[in-house]
């Protein structure tokens, strides 16, 4: 089984990012730590970061094409503007799940609306950086049938 983890715009800089509101750790820790635990039950994990949200709509596309299995998605401030990557996951058979570190509902209003979580699986927040590895766990024990 082979897994996609990406995550959108500003990403790239957690651990130094808002560390009040976003934690200490960096996304090489995070993605270390997905690649361990799909280790554990076989399967592969491809993590890619990107500001620009055509190339997270073309990662899309590409998981789909090449059979990718599950995607990770934490979308970051997209989540609360891109019809354009609605669209895209609305247009694809691989399941989504959408990831936030931080609860967006506990945060400023205009962070409460996702026009990603309608089309995805579902949707983690607030559970801090455990929220990708809940939802790779999710993919993994699914596989399973546990
Ligand atoms: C975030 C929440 C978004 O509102 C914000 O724009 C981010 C990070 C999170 O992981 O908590 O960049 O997706």
């Amino acid at each position: 089984m082979r897994y996609l983890c990406l995550n959108g715009p500003n990403l790239n800089r957690l651990g130094k990012r808002e560390p009040t509101i976003y934690g200490s750790e960096t996304l090489l820790d995070i993605e270390a730590k997905l690649k361990n635990l799909a280790a554990q039950y076989n399967a592969e994990i491809e993590c890619k970061q990107s500001n620009y949200e055509g190339q997270l709509i073309d990662w899309i596309y590409e998981a789909e094409d090449s059979g990718v299995n599950g995607i990770i998605f934490n979308p970051g401030a997209y989540t609360h503007t891109s019809v354009a990557l609605r669209d895209a996951i609305a247009g694809v058979e691989v399941p989504v799940v959408e990831v936030h570190i931080s609860n967006v509902h506990k945060r400023e209003e205009f962070r409460h609306h996702s026009y990603l979580a309608p089309v995805c699986v579902g949707q983690i927040t607030g559970l801090g950086t455990f929220g990708y590895q809940a939802a790779l766990r999710m993919f993994l024990e699914a596989e399973r049938g546990e």
